[in-house]
């Protein structure tokens, strides 16, 4: 286990890259595009919707014994979170007697691309499909898609290339047996450096002679020690919102601390009424764990972002972030989720609806962060909705997410919790309207009222995406379809 200063060191291809001098903020795209002139991988629009940029980023498995990879947008992705870690271009799928990938055969074979400039990613995200999932379901192939934009070929021949991929013995698997023991070798430390004193030294991966920095700490003692002696660090999470700043407003954080490697931050514990869900545990696994327990909010996952977006965002980034149309937000709400919050060695607990305390204003104080969201599991009779209001189904922002919960008792709602997003200046629980609700039989519960209680809670603004006298009736007949939909269900 080594671990070399100002190198961002990753594996490529049976060889270890180092990556020497780059700067804290250089994406992932431009690295291997200029230094490495891997051009099969491209930029489109550098915000992580088009796809075009689509690679595969593998990190050893928990057991150290093979490599579990993602797709990856690589514009907002900055070099220094590839430290440790391996990387798959278009150009890696190419086998040593030059033959192609079935998946890239079948694309020739099914006329899946005419210009081209979409291929590369399409191809990386279906041969990341295909890694965990031989023989995927059409809706499978669909959703491994829903980050890719083709303008000219059209979706049908590409699904059709997929499931002639998939026909027995064409052989899906990366051969990756070089890169494995190389990754062993660049593994990142796990446990923190300490001076002869004692005292935790972050070692950075990157820093530049004015004195900024990447981090990436091991342990959450790192973290917290960071943040304490440099309150203004950026923490970087999945950067699907960090990457578009640094790409379209030009920001440059001065120190960064990257925390994909501390694995504490990367586990779901169970523990008992509630998952203690680490603040770096990737959406797409939040998806699977929530997926039997509330399959509205899974479904709402599944509709944020695309997979290569969701296999590094976070619970906690979205959070943090604070958009008022931030869709996890509602639904965590309305099932009463809390956060850990953590300053130096001291924690705290605060309930999601008490987070905010304007637009992007949080009660975060200098040098803390969100170490972990206390999930509740659920109980008893409770029913749980939400749903998700866009223009597009997939990768597309809320027009406005709803998200209910609550128990019928003898006929009536009780305990009723509703939020939303979209409505005001951050999510938000919504007291009027659940008000209106409580203690109601569903059949009694009246339009008129909802209404009014919607003009009472939020102030009436026209947004990009949609008008207020919309956000306004869907905001009354999300809940409407919430209630109704469980009466028919359980009649
Ligand atoms: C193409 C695309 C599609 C998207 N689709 C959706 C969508 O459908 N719905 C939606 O709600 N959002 C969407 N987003 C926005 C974004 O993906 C989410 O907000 C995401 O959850 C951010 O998480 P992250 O881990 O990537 O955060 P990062 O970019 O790493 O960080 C975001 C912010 O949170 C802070 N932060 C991160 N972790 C912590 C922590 N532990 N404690 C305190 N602060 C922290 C960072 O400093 C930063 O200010 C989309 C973004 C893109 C680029
Ligand atoms: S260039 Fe469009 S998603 Fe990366
Ligand atoms: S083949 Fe031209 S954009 Fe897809």
């Amino acid at each position: 286990m080594t671990q070399v200063t100002n190198t961002v060191r990753f594996v490529l291809d049976g060889k270890i890259v180092e990556a020497q001098g780059v700067r804290r903020t250089t994406t992932v795209l431009d690295y291997l595009r200029e230094q490495l002139h891997r051009t099969g991988t491209k930029e489109g629009c550098a915000e992580g919707d088009c796809g075009a940029c689509v690679i595969m980023v593998g990190e050893l498995n928990a057991a150290g014994t093979g490599i579990d990879y993602v797709p990856v947008n690589s514009c907002i992705q900055l070099l220094p979170t590839l430290d440790g870690k391996s990387v798959k271009t278009v150009e890696s799928l190419k086998k040593s007697d030059g033959s192609l990938h079935p998946v890239q055969q079948a694309m020739v074979a099914c006329h899946g691309s005419q210009c081209g400039f979409c291929t590369p990613g399409i191809v990386m995200s279906l041969v990341n499909l295909v890694q965990l999932k031989p023989k995927p379901a059409r809706n499978e192939i669909t959703d491994a898609l829903s980050g890719n934009l083709c303008r000219c070929t059209g979706y049908r021949p590409i699904i059709d290339a997929t499931e002639k991929a998939c026909e027995p013995g064409t052989g899906l698997k990366l051969d990756d047996s070089a890169d494995l023991p190389l990754l062993v070798e660049i593994r990142r430390a796990t446990t923190p450096t300490l001076s002869l004193e004692g005292d935790i030294i972050v070692q950075p991966v990157v820093r530049t002679r004015k004195g900024n920095e990447f981090v990436s700490p091991a342990t959450v003692a790192e973290v917290a020690d960071y943040l304490v002696k440099h309150p203004s660090a950026t923490l970087l999470a999945g950067s699907t919102e960090i990457g578009l700043q640094v790409n379209k407003q030009f920001t440059r954080p001065e120190h960064i601390v990257y925390l994909g490697n501390v694995t504490a931050l990367k586990q779901v514990q169970d523990q008992g009424k509630h998952w203690r869900i680490g603040a770096v545990v990737p959406l797409s696994q939040i998806e699977s764990l929530v997926a039997q327990a509330y399959p509205d909010f899974a479904e709402v996952l599944r509709r944020f972002g695309s997979p290569p977006i969701r296999s590094t965002a976070t619970l906690a980034g979205n959070i943090a972030n604070g958009s008022p149309i931030g869709d996890t937000m509602p639904c965590l709400m309305a099932l009463s989720a809390t956060l850990l919050l953590r300053r130096g060695d001291k924690t705290r607990t605060v309930p999601l609806d008490k987070f905010y305390t304007g637009q992007k204003q949080t009660v975060l104080q200098p040098g803390e962060f969100i170490e972990a969201i206390d999930l509740p599991k659920p109980q008893g009779s409770q029913v749980f909705k939400a749903h998700k209001i866009s223009k597009r189904f997939e990768q597309d922002i809320s027009a406005t997410c709803a998200a209910i919960r609550y128990e019928l008792k003898d006929g009536k709602l009780k305990n009723v919790q509703l939020a939303y997003n979209g409505l005001a200046p951050s999510p938000c629980r919504a007291p009027l309207l659940e008000a209106v609700l409580e203690g109601k039989a569903p059949a009694d519960v009246q339009a008129q009222d909802l209404d009014a209680a919607v003009a009472k809670s939020f102030t009436a603004r026209d947004g990009l995406r949609a008008t207020w006298a919309y956000r306004a009736l869907v905001a009354r007949n999300l809940v409407l379809e919430f209630i109704e939909e469980h009466t028919s269900e359980v009649a």
